[in-house]
């Protein structure tokens, strides 16, 4: 028992230095300005105390989709942003894998409720907590149709790994490759549906993060 405990607060620097290979992204975009910044200094500033921070690492949790998390850290290591891919490498089996609480999966089938996770940094269930902020990656499988979903909170994602097509609102469906950047504000739907690559994406939630993304349109929408 005290095996896994200390394995488990092992995991805090690891936990900080992703947090500081997010937080070093976030301050290279906000130097360059461009739509996410104004969302992005909110995360920023939230995460300039980290070093400080007492971190406390989740307990470990896994989810049917972590079998492409390899393929997929491995992706990122190489990708646009690999500095971030490799700060996050060591993590793999630290992070606290989870599925939407509103993510029925009766409702979402277990089609996509096998292949889809996100696992927070920096949250309520990350390793550190700081109001009205969330950072976490999402990790989807090849070939899946993640449906129009939305929430509250403004989100920015920093595509990692896997080249998917990503929508919002009633714009067009767009490759994105690793590198991309992606800007959801509060309420507008948005969905991602991924080709023969895993895709692992860093989002950052800011403002009414409390309430959790909901579907906006059945599982079988691709259109
Ligand atoms: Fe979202």
């Amino acid at each position: 028992m005290e095996g896994i405990y200390t394995a488990h607060r092992a995991a805090a620097p690891l936990y900080l230095d992703a947090l500081r290979a997010v937080r070093a992204l976030y301050e290279a975009d906000i130097r360059r300005g461009g739509m996410t910044a104004p969302y992005l200094r909110e995360v920023r500033d939230a995460l300039q105390g980290v070093d400080e921070a007492a971190p406390t690492p989740p307990q470990p949790t896994a989810r049917a989709a972590c079998q492409h998390l390899d393929v997929a850290l491995m992706l990122a290591r190489r990708g646009a942003l690999e500095a971030l891919g490799r700060a996050l490498l060591p993590l793999a089996g630290h992070l606290a894998w989870q599925a939407c609480p509103t993510y029925d999966p009766t409702e979402v089938g277990e089609r996509f409720d096998r292949a889809y996770a996100y696992a927070e940094l920096l949250g309520a269930t990350g390793t550190v907590d700081r109001e009205g902020v969330v950072v976490g990656i999402l990790l989807l499988a090849p070939h899946t149709h993640y449906p129009a979903h939305a929430h509250p909170a403004a989100e920015v994602y920093h595509v990692l790994a896997g080249t998917a097509c990503w929508r919002h609102g009633r714009s067009p469906w767009v490759r994105r490759p690793p590198g991309a950047r992606l800007l959801h504000p509060p309420h507008t739907p948005h969905a991602m549906h991924t080709e023969a690559e895993p895709l692992l994406a860093l989002y950052a939630w800011s403002g009414e993060v409390a309430t959790p993304s909901h579907m906006v349109a059945p599982p079988s929408a691709h259109a």
